[in-house]
């Protein structure tokens, strides 16, 4: 299969946040978040294998920094290493409130999805070309993490 650059699929995803997205505090809530964050990286990982995806894994999510109703929230989620059908996407979360212009790195994650045919079985995608150190060093660290979420899993 021909290979394909992080760039070919990278997704950016844009959300204010709204009061049906708060808890009583006026935070967004944390399962809106993690919905966010699986559709965009959805769309990263269907963009990468020109195919339908299911969500595998999610490894632990940390919320380092409340996001508070009426801030905009910008999700990146970029492809770090594809397997044989599966793929590890990696997403940024970015707040804002506009006024000020500072931006805060919120939340990240790293999601396994895998390819599938219309019986659910597992397809094979393309492999990931690096391109920059950037993108070496998180395709270099993808595998460790894979070994350690299927041994997790058995
Ligand atoms: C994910 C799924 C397709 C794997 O199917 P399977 O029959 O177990 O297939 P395999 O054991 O051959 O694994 C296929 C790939 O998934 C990966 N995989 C399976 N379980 C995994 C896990 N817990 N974490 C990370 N990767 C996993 C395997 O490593 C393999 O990757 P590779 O092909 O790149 O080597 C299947 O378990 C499934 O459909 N799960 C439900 C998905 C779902 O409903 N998600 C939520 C809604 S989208």
């Amino acid at each position: 299969m021909t290979p394909k650059k992080v760039s070919d699929s990278t997704t950016i995803m844009t959300e204010l946040v709204l009061p049906q997205h708060t808890n009583t505090l006026g935070n967004l809530l944390g399962g809106e978040l993690m919905h966010w964050i699986d559709i965009c990286a959805g769309i990263c990982a269907f963009r990468h294998a020109q195919n339908v995806c299911v969500t595998a894994a999610v490894d632990s999510i940390h919320f380092h920094h409340p996001i508070k109703l009426g801030q905009i929230v910008t999700l990146k989620a970029s492809i770090n290493r594809a397997f044989n059908s599966s793929m590890e996407i990696g997403v940024e979360v970015f707040s804002d409130s506009y006024t000020d212009g500072k931006v805060v790195l919120s939340n990240s994650a790293f999601i396994t999805f895998v390819s599938i045919d219309k019986d659910g079985k597992p397809l094979r995608v393309p492999p990931v070309t690096p391109e920059t150190p950037e993108e070496q060093k998180r395709f270099d660290e993808a595998l460790g993490r894979r070994e350690k979420r299927l041994q997790a899993d058995r």
